[in-house]
């Protein structure tokens, strides 16, 4: 029997089958063949939420949760964030290798001159409710791009495909600041060519009168680190929208925007809001152990702390951690940091914590960070979703080029009844809904 195989008896027909083991998974597929007789379908695997089911092969992002490991490309996250702009990470992780200084220039010089939106786009947005969610209006404006762009429908031409993640990645930025500035009341600034990518963001969110805005090097260095922390994490909700969606062969456009809408939910790109809501509902470092001991008693989670994956320190987190302390030299210190330092230190030391893993991870300080550059806690999501784009579109181009994906069309366990009777409407009774 070879080595790399498994051996399934099927106990309804005491009949066995072998079939291959490779990468530690089997295909689902083979399991098909496991039947009870010629009107069975073949056996399927149920997995709600995908907990055990790798859904393609990826070479892009590697994580392995219990070590704390973050790669992009064999590098690890700590190594890219101390040496690279994100610019020259989103071209590791669509490209696959980073890029030499002449590749590096020539894709700046693309990236800067695809920033501009059409001005039909800054109309459409200007059709917002005042107040409307920077996060609505960001996915709202990506699929609106879908319209402007026909020719992004050519998903399988590679130089069509380069355009549009080079459109996409210029225009992001561009996209939110516009968003944060309309919540603000304040008129949309256009992009200025001369500034890096975290710079030109920064003088669209806060130009105001003055002829040209200049970045704090501090705090866009810091916003770039930032960007190169969130710029991908392989399989999550968002990366499997995208892939799920542009399956389809949809255009990037609505793949992007069907992947920032799945950011958009609590349990993803917004958690790092929460932490804000929890560091001021604590209000000051001596009520820490109080919380902390009401969350063991079952009321509430601590907020930024555990993730699904990492069962020990997120890699980001440290690195975020060492961020805003940069940051808040400039900005002044945020006195919630306090009370999250004061947070991490009883709770790392809790036998609740230890017990279950639950370590700090990406959001515990990122929110602070933010909130003291002056964001607010609104444009959270929108922040995670401009670097992200370019993972999005990494994991696009995978999915476009892997000759074994096909639509995305999970099976069903059906639970609903079989063929029943017509009933007319006079004799139907009502559901309670
Ligand atoms: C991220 C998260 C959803 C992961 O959930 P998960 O992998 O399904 O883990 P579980 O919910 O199974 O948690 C395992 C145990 O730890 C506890 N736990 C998990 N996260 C906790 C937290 N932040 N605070 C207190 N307890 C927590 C659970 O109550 C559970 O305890 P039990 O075994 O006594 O029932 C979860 O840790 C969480 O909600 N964290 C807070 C929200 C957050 O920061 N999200 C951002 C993720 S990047």
């Amino acid at each position: 029997m070879p080595e790399n195989t498994l051996t399934i008896t099927d106990n309804r027909t005491n009949k066995t089958y072998t079939v291959p083991v490779e990468n530690g998974t089997i295909r689902a597929m083979d399991l098909r063949q496991i039947r009870t007789g010629s009107d069975d379908f073949g056996l399927m695997t149920y997995d709600p939420a995908f907990m055990n089911t790798a859904s393609c092969k990826s070479a892009i992002t590697y994580i392995d949760g219990d070590k704390g490991i973050l790669r992009y490309r064999g590098y690890p996250i700590e190594v890219l964030a101390e040496h690279c702009t994100f610019l020259e990470v989103a071209y590791l992780l669509l490209f696959g290798e980073l890029p030499t200084e002449a590749e590096l220039t020539n894709w700046k010089y693309e990236i800067t001159h695809h920033t501009m939106l059409h001005e039909s786009t800054k109309t459409f947005m200007q059709g917002f409710r005042y107040d409307a969610h920077p996060m609505a209006m960001f996915v709202s404006t990506v699929a609106a791009l879908s319209g402007i762009y026909p020719e992004a429908r050519q998903v399988l031409d590679p130089a069509n495909r380069l355009l549009q993640i080079k459109r996409l990645i210029g225009k992001v930025p561009t996209i939110a600041a516009m968003s944060y500035r309309h919540s603000e009341g304040l008129p949309y600034v256009y992009p200025d060519n001369e500034c890096t990518y975290p710079e030109n963001f920064m003088q669209m969110l806060w130009k105001k009168v003055e002829p040209k805005y200049v970045a704090h090097p501090v705090i866009s260095r810091a916003l770039d680190i930032l960007f190169i922390l969130h710029a991908d994490h392989e399989q999550n909700c968002g990366t499997n929208a995208m892939r799920s969606v542009s399956s389809s062969q949809a255009d990037p456009y609505l793949s992007t925007a069907a992947a920032a809408a799945a950011l958009a939910g609590p349990l993803h790109g917004g958690a790092n809001e929460e932490v804000l809501k929890m560091l001021d509902e604590i209000g000051s470092k001596d009520k820490v152990w109080d919380y902390v001991k009401r969350v063991k008693e079952g009321h509430g989670k601590l907020m930024g702390f555990g993730h699904r994956i990492y069962k020990n320190y997120d890699p980001r987190a440290k690195i975020i951690k060492w961020s805003a302390e940069q940051v808040f030299q400039v900005t002044g210190r945020n006195p919630k940091l306090d009370i999250a330092l004061e947070l991490e230190r009883i709770a790392l030391e809790d036998e609740y914590f230890i017990k279950r893993k639950l370590y700090p991870n990406v959001d515990f300080y990122s929110g602070i960070m933010y909130q003291a550059m002056g964001f607010r806690p609104e444009m959270f999501t929108v922040l995670f979703a401009i670097p992200r784009t370019a993972g999005w579109l990494a994991q696009w181009q995978e999915l476009i080029t892997d000759p074994e994906q096909k639509i995305a069309r999970p099976r069903q366990v059906y639970t609903g009844h079989g063929t029943r009777p017509f009933v007319p409407i006079e004799k139907r009774t009502a559901v309670t809904v």
